[in-house]
């Protein structure tokens, strides 16, 4: 065994790491303590949207014997983006200083949760990254690669951001730049949510890294990917491109 990595971020404020679960009892006990062992000062919130099949009486139990996990109760299934806006309130509400994105079902990997805190060091927005160099995805069919591939090229074009992997949800925010992109303004509900936030962080000036992480798939439980989310990621990231294009072209005529 080597020893654990020196780990302290205090130079970056209270850390939250908020994973959202819609019937994650298979995962979230060892989400939680893999989190708690790789970097044991940050604190866990659970978003938990009633998961009929008992997560959150699962969450309740790990809160009561560990006073860095703490559980938010969401009356029903509302999507992935709701979810996080709601964590990302509470978070800002109770004096977190950083908030990070993270999956119960054990693919954003929490032994690299160490990268994206450093990386924030000198930015405001770090991405665990997927299709940067030394970035991997292991076990995933493929048709999940080509759509995520697929989705993020159309992303990165259709909306002109320099970011590889804009659909990925491995990552860290500060504060100050989830107060400053306008999080009240976002309507996304389901994975386009990440494409949203990640447009809205470059268009707001604020500075984004990409550091390379191994996206795991899920050995338990399903994923809740379905038709319709990739539907509404289509049509919005389409909406967004299209308006971006007749604005810029309607700004640059008035001062011509
Ligand atoms: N509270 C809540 N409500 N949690 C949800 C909901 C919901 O409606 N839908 C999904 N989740 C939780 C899951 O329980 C899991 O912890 C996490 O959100 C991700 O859901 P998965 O269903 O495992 O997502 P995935 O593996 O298909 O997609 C991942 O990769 C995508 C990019 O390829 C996620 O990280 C996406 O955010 C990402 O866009
Ligand atoms: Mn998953």
């Amino acid at each position: 065994m080597t020893a654990p990595e020196e780990s302290t971020f205090a130079d970056l404020g209270q850390v939250l790491v908020i994973i959202p679960t819609y019937n994650e009892a298979e995962n979230i006990e060892r989400i939680v303590s893999r989190v708690r062992a790789a970097v044991p000062e940050v604190h866990v919130l659970v978003a938990d949207d009633n998961s009929p099949d008992g997560t959150g009486d699962l969450a309740d139990k790990l809160a009561a014997d560990d006073d860095h996990v703490r559980v938010l109760h969401r009356k029903g299934k509302e999507g992935l983006g709701a979810a996080y806006l709601a964590g990302f309130r509470w978070g800002i509400d109770n004096g977190y200083d950083v908030l990070v994105e993270m999956d119960a079902d054990g693919s954003h990997q929490p032994e690299e949760l160490h990268r994206l805190l450093t990386g924030l060091r000198t930015a405001d927005l770090v991405l665990g990254s997927r299709w940067v160099p030394g970035g991997k995805v292991v076990n995933w069919p493929r048709s999940r690669l080509l759509l995520s591939r697929g989705g993020s090229t159309y992303s990165r074009l259709m909306l002109d951001v320099p970011i590889r992997d804009v659909t990925g949800g491995y990552r860290a925010f500060r504060k100050e730049t989830l107060l400053g992109l306008g999080m009240d303004q976002v309507a996304s509900a389901g994975y386009c949510f990440q494409v949203d936030l990640a447009w809205r962080t470059v268009k707001a000036g604020y500075k984004v890294a990409e550091v390379p992480i191994t996206f795991v798939e899920r050995e338990h439980g399903a994923s809740k990917m379905s038709r319709n989310i990739v539907v509404e990621a289509l049509w919005r990231v389409t909406a967004w491109g299209v308006r971006a294009r007749i604005d810029k072209l309607t700004r640059k005529n008035r001062t011509t």
